[in-house]
């Protein structure tokens, strides 16, 4: 089976249970300061997951890009990917574990959609603790299934090795291996239910404890359905939620390698044609050699995942802060694997995004529509690296030493040749010597450049409250986007925001600097709107019609056919329209002075305003 089948089955069957199909959200968290990545399929929908009304009613699914950065390093073994797509259905307050467990069984064991032979089937449950008890109702209801197919499926105690027992099929675990959630510090999670997959059935029953099983890779995930009813407080509390919720996740490509019997998440179609095109730059073959295959891994994720972030409308490029110095540590790593494997091409690492772009445009349309861009911003960053890295490789080596790399060492090959200091530490690491981390941050802080990425915090991740602030901020950006097109003209578009609870950041299309006349004109606009107090007002409808009423959309290649809009103002006094998720405030005179602090060059032909308030 292909990636493509698989998504496609996937997605037909949810629909044939009732379910609207919706496009995958941003990789960049809308209005969600806390983190870099969009991490899992239900962290876009944790509004609806909440309790708000979701356009496409309350059964979705679709796939959903995913970038998890804190595997960066690890990538290189056959198991770990920083891009990933994610298969997942979801209940807001509809149905719940019945329905959920059933369909599960039903996709994966049913000839017309997966056809696993159930017996290589098994299922973990959640094993109760103070904050919830036992899911005895998810048991039930694997028994049942398990039935269907002749199996007495009994529970296996946690930590309790299995001795042969072909019984043994549901097994109860803590909270640290099925309770999923939240995201981030607070917000909706629960206990799950995952499944796996024996790889190896003609080595008979298992013998060995279930968590040793999965160690040793012959059980294996494939899909985790979570039974989302509790939110997390700042208390760290569990509150029951008003409504019942199901999120499931099943990762595409891994599935895809487990159903044909491989425990390499690289070993399917998802990566072929990316490894045959390094194969063609390098000269060499996947299998020649372990250390061979590690770098083609790295090259083909690490270049997937640069494309497939830089390709998210968002126009985000490398640099040395946020998102875009996840991007920048990407490329470059892939650039040294590139000439450790002996690649001599000059810059090479479009020819792969060409190829990710040609595999995966059909389900993701706006890699065919930004590939420019994607190339473009490669080309810039491989010049600017490819040039130094030579050097700074000799420079390495000129300051290792037993004692390590010290912090200024390692500054000087951040500053100088433009070494991530992840790249100075995996050198480093290859070598045994360590780098004083502590002494390169001190640095970094005093030439007044601390790249907020680097400094690790922001990689967890984690959900913020939709607070009120970004709410504000989040209205004020709607305002902001009619203003510009008033007094700059139809050209503007948005083409980015990110938000926190101090400032706006707004990237648009213009071609050149605003004059300060024209920033006074927009704040004058804006703030002219809070002043009259208009009501934002909430409405769903088909995109069409949305179109039709001419909606502002920010990113086309996102919505589902029903969609929300916001529209500021009433009758005659409309001031905005657009499409979007929220939230918003409900009157603009909720909302402060606003006031443009900065308005700079984002990339080519966009512009960047950042605005707080006054
Ligand atoms: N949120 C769960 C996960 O990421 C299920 O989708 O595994």
């Amino acid at each position: 089976m292909t990636a493509n089948e698989l998504r496609q089955k996937y997605l037909d069957f949810f629909k044939s249970k009732g379910h609207s199909i919706i496009p995958s959200g941003s990789l960049i968290p809308e209005n969600d300061p806390t983190v870099l990545f969009t991490t899992a399929g239900m962290h876009p929908l944790v509004p609806y997951l909440m309790g708000e009304n979701h356009p496409g009613g309350a059964r979705v699914a679709n796939a959903q890009k995913c970038i998890r950065t804190g595997d960066i390093d690890d990538v290189g073994d056959n198991r770990h990917l920083t891009f990933f797509e994610m298969l997942g259905n979801w209940s807001f307050g509809d149905y719940f574990k019945k329905e959920a467990i059933e369909w599960s069984w039903e996709f994966l064991t049913d000839k017309k959609w997966l056809g696993i032979d159930p017996k290589r089937l098994y299922v973990t449950v959640f094993k109760g603790n103070d904050d919830s008890p036992i899911d005895q109702f998810s048991i039930d209801t694997w028994q049942e299934q398990f039935a269907k197919a002749g199996i007495k499926a009994e529970v296996c105690p946690y930590n309790n090795p299995v001795n042969g027992n072909a019984d043994f099929r549901i097994f109860s675990l803590p909270a640290k291996d099925n309770w999923w959630g939240p995201a981030g510090e607070t917000g909706p999670c629960g206990p799950c239910s995952e499944m796996f997959l024996d790889v190896e059935p003609s080595k008979g029953p298992m013998r060995k404890t279930f968590d040793e099983e999965v160690d040793g890779f012959r059980i294996m995930e494939i899909w985790n359905d979570v039974f989302m009813e509790f939110n997390k407080t700042k208390e760290g509390k569990f509150e029951k939620l008003e409504q019942k919720n199901v999120d499931t996740g099943m990762g595409l490509e891994r599935t895809i390698a487990v159903l044909s019997g491989k425990r390499d998440a690289f070993d399917s179609d998802v990566f072929y044609n990316i490894f045959n095109k390094i194969e063609q730059l390098s000269g060499k073959k996947y299998n020649d050699a372990e250390d061979t295959a590690k770098a083609m891994r790295i090259i083909a994720d690490h270049i997937k995942a640069a494309t497939f972030i830089m390709g998210d409308d968002k126009g985000i490029t490398p640099s040395n802060t946020d998102q875009g110095y996840v991007v920048r540590r990407l490329i470059r790593r892939a650039i040294r694997y590139g000439k450790q494997i002996g690649i001599k091409d000059e810059l090479w690492t479009k020819e792969i995004a060409k190829v990710v772009s040609h595999d995966f445009s059909e389900h993701y349309p706006e890699l065919r529509k930004n590939i420019d861009f994607i190339i473009n911003n490669l080309k810039d960053e491989e010049n600017k690296f490819s040039k130094t890295l030579e050097r700074g490789l000799k420079e390495f080596e000129k300051v290792l030493s037993v004692d390590g790399i010290t912090g200024v060492e390692a500054f000087n090959l951040y500053q100088t040749y433009g070494f991530p200091i992840e790249m100075t530490k995996e050198l480093a690491a290859e070598q045994r010597v360590k780098v004083d981390e502590k002494g390169f941050e001190n640095e970094l802080k005093k030439h007044q450049d601390l790249s907020r990425s680097a400094s690790a915090g922001k990689f967890k991740g984690g959900l913020a409250d939709a607070s009120e602030e970004t709410k504000r901020l989040h209205t004020a950006a709607h305002l902001l986007l009619a203003s510009l097109r008033k007094v700059l003209g139809n050209h503007v578009f948005q083409k980015g925001s990110n938000i926190t609870a101090e400032r706006l950041r707004f990237d648009f299309s213009h071609p050149e600097k605003m004059t300060d006349e024209q920033k006074q004109e927009v704040e004058r606009l804006v703030n002219e709107v809070i002043g009259k107090n208009l009501p934002v007002i909430q409405e769903e409808m088909s995109l069409d019609e949305a179109k039709k009423r001419n909606a502002m959309g920010v990113f086309e290649s996102k919505y589902g056919e029903r969609v929300k809009v916001y529209t500021v103002g009433e009758g005659d006094n409309v001031f905005s329209m657009e499409i979007c998720g929220g939230p918003h405030v409900e009157k603009t005179g909720e909302l402060g002075k606003f006031k443009i602090k900065k308005e700079e060059s984002s990339s080519a032909g966009v512009r960047r305003i950042k605005a707080v308030w006054e």
